[in-house]
């Protein structure tokens, strides 16, 4: 296999990623990195055909001990943070993420998102309210993350008044996704994790004793083939879906705006079908944003069994990286990939990924974003970027940006 460096968190790589992904996709779609120690995939059908693939997984430590892994003790430092990872879904493995997602998903129900839309019409209008006069805003800090934090919180019936504890909580923990960490930052990620647990160990014990109509009340009553969450698990995978359910979504708002912004002809189609109402429209659009600029671009699995992939070998506790943003533009896949067209009606992307692991929040994200973007071109038409160059935060596994000046 032929190997290769791809240095993923250099800020050049980081700002604009898809000369390079397209340059290795067409040239060299499999490598393996030997700082990173993965192999690397770029294609379309090769990452679809390997989401779904029963042979590879979100992680190894229930078939492989870490000392067959040659990995050190785990860390003192991350003990509650590891502890939380092996107890939310996306860091399980069948049968028990077949249950942590089944239970889940009993809660969180499709009536359930759809049950949010008047919220979030209304979060998104008081949101433009408060920005309306000032003629600017930073649509990072002042649009895109108070929204999905906002309908998270609902979701879990979460209080107003502790509601701003929620993203500085969630900022800390998704440190440690990223390639590469200090042990300073991760004393803190794990240090959010017990502050996070603690607080909602105590919401869902006072549901409890008094439910209501929130998500963590319904997680409490859930029940499954005489099997509950246990009080760890559910914990855990409410803050996975505070992680997962807005750095993601504060990341497809600014890419798509930046998007638009760079491409006016587009803009301007948006613009009109604002003006008239179109929720058809954004509907598409929102899908297109999310393939043409993937707010979460890479995903890792393990090789759980030897085998061999159109002759590569992959062999067990073997790390591949499936780089969802190639994908989304290859041009075996997607005519026209490096040009965001809003009407797009083909629109396959991986942005949600694929298989068992699939997202379980895509529907509310896609609901957040088709109002958050239709709202915002209706009641600001003129609104348009106030940067010559936008800033990225950090890395490229979490690829987000630290502002958005716009103005109108
Ligand atoms: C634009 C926004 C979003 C994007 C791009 C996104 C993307 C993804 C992706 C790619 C995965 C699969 C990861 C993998 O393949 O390894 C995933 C899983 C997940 N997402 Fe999302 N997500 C978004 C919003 C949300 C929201 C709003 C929620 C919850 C409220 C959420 C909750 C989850 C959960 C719980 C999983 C784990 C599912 C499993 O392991 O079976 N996500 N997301």
């Amino acid at each position: 296999m032929q190997t290769h460096h791809l240095a993923l968190n250099d800020p050049a790589f980081v700002y604009d990623p898809y000369p390079t992904l397209n340059r290795l996709r067409e040239n060299l779609p499999v490598f393996y990195d030997e700082v990173w120690n993965k192999v690397f995939f770029l294609r379309y059908e090769d990452i679809s055909n390997l989401l779904r693939d029963k042979r590879l997984g979100r992680s190894i430590t229930h078939i492989l001990s870490r000392d067959e892994l040659g990995w050190p003790p785990p860390s003192p430092l991350t003990a509650d943070f590891d502890q939380f990872q092996s107890d939310h879904m996306l860091d399980s493995e069948p049968p028990k993420h077949t249950r942590l997602k089944s239970l889940m998903m009993k809660a969180f129900t499709p009536a359930r998102v759809e049950g949010l839309r008047g919220r979030i019409q209304q979060i998104v209008n008081d949101l433009l309210d408060r920005a309306e006069d000032r003629g600017r805003m930073d649509l990072l800090s002042d649009y895109a993350e108070p929204l999905p934090v906002a309908v998270i919180a609902e979701l879990l019936g979460v209080p107003k008044e502790d509601r701003p504890l929620l993203r500085p909580w969630s900022a800390r923990i998704v440190r440690l996704y990223e390639l590469g960490y200090t042990d300073e930052q991760a004393r803190d990620a794990n240090q959010a994790v017990v502050e996070f647990s603690g607080y909602i160990k105590k919401l869902a014990d006072e549901r409890r004793g008094k439910p209501g109509d929130d998500l963590i009340s319904a997680l409490v009553e859930v029940e499954e083939q005489g099997e509950k969450l246990t009080p760890d698990e559910l914990v855990a995978n409410c803050i996975l879906l505070l992680n997962a359910g807005h750095e993601a979504t504060v990341n497809g708002t600014t890419a798509g705006f930046l998007a638009l912004a760079r491409n006016p002809e587009q803009m301007e189609q948006a613009r009109e079908a604002a003006a008239r109402n179109r929720p058809d429209f954004f509907k598409l659009g929102v899908e297109e944003m999310l393939r043409y600029d993937t707010p979460l671009p890479m995903f890792e699995r393990w090789v759980l069994d030897d085998f061999d992939f159109k002759g590569i070998p992959l062999r067990r506790g073997q790390e591949v990286a499936l780089m969802y943003a190639s994908g989304n533009r290859d041009p075996g896949k997607f005519s026209n990939p490096d040009q965001l067209n809003l009407t797009r009606a083909e629109n396959p992307h991986l942005t949600f990924g694929l298989g068992i692991h699939y997202c379980i929040g895509a529907p509310l994200a896609r609901l957040e974003l088709q109002i958050s973007f239709q709202t915002l071109l209706k009641r600001l038409p003129n609104i348009q970027l106030a940067t010559d160059r936008v800033e990225y935060s950090g890395g490229f596994v979490i690829r987000g940006h630290k502002a958005m000046p716009v103005a109108w």
